[in-house]
């Protein structure tokens, strides 16, 4: 069976109305990194970090996965199709795509803010400030903020490597080590980047860039690819 990496990013679900970042309107135009998303943030003003992850997670059980979540589930009948995605909801297992991997950890789970290791599933979407671990300190979203290591990178560019078709779905590769990911990619493999954006993507070798939103797109590849494969 082939094997199809997929790297996705907000892109993919701003159809299930999650906003993205760094689009007109997006996250980090209303907030500031440096306010919600870093250690030191954390430690200045947990109240207001908390509350930024209980609002995010409380959008999250209001919306659904959309088509090109559904589209990456049905490629499972005909490929080996691997999933590493930035994003922190959970869209991907609720289409029901078997294999994902988080890059920057996930909404629905907190962790100790002593011991990484000590990762909890949040009962419902609000942690409050006073929760702890059973080591005793304060529970914290289980994301990785700007600054912070991102420990699944290694295992991310292995996979990447073995890769026999990479898509690329809905991000602006702003961000690293994430966006770096590609050049892991073996000479040779088809890439496929499906963002409706304009990006400067020249570094990206014989990439094809489909330039509609993650929905039409990823359902039209799927069809080519599962009519191919
Ligand atoms: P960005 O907000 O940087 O980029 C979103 C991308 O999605 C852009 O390239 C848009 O063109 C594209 N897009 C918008 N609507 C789309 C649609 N309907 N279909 C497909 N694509 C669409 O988001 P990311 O690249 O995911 O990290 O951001 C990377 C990381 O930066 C995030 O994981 C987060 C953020 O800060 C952390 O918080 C650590």
């Amino acid at each position: 069976m082939k094997r199809i990496v997929v790297l996705t990013g907000a892109g993919i679900s701003a159809e299930s109305g999650i906003s993205t970042f760094r689009d007109s309107g997006g996250l980090w135009e209303k907030y500031d990194i440096m306010e919600v998303a870093t250690p030191e943030a954390w430690e200045r003003d947990p109240e207001l970090v908390n509350q930024f992850y209980n609002q995010r997670r409380k959008q999250l059980y209001e919306v659904e996965p959309n088509q090109a979540h559904y589209a990456l589930v049905e490629l499972e009948k005909k490929y080996d199709v691997r999933i590493i995605t930035q994003n922190i909801d959970d869209l991907h297992e609720r289409a029901g795509s078997s294999k994902v991997m988080h890059l920057h950890g996930e909404l629905k789970k907190v962790r100790s803010s002593v011991d990484d290791s000590l990762v909890y599933d949040l009962d419902g979407w609000e942690l409050k400030i006073g929760e702890k671990c059973e080591l005793g300190s304060q529970l914290r979203p289980h994301v990785v903020w700007f600054g912070e290591p991102v420990p699944m990178i290694p295992a991310a560019a292995d996979l990447t490597n073995t890769a026999d078709i990479y898509l690329i779905i809905g991000t602006s590769l702003n961000v690293y080590p994430a966006a770096g990911l590609v050049s892991y990619v073996r000479p040779g493999t088809p890439v496929y980047l499906i963002d409706p954006g304009e990006m400067n993507v020249s570094h990206i070798a014989g990439v094809k860039h489909i330039r509609e939103k993650a929905g039409a797109g990823t359902r039209k590849l799927a069809d080519k690819l599962l009519q191919k494969g």
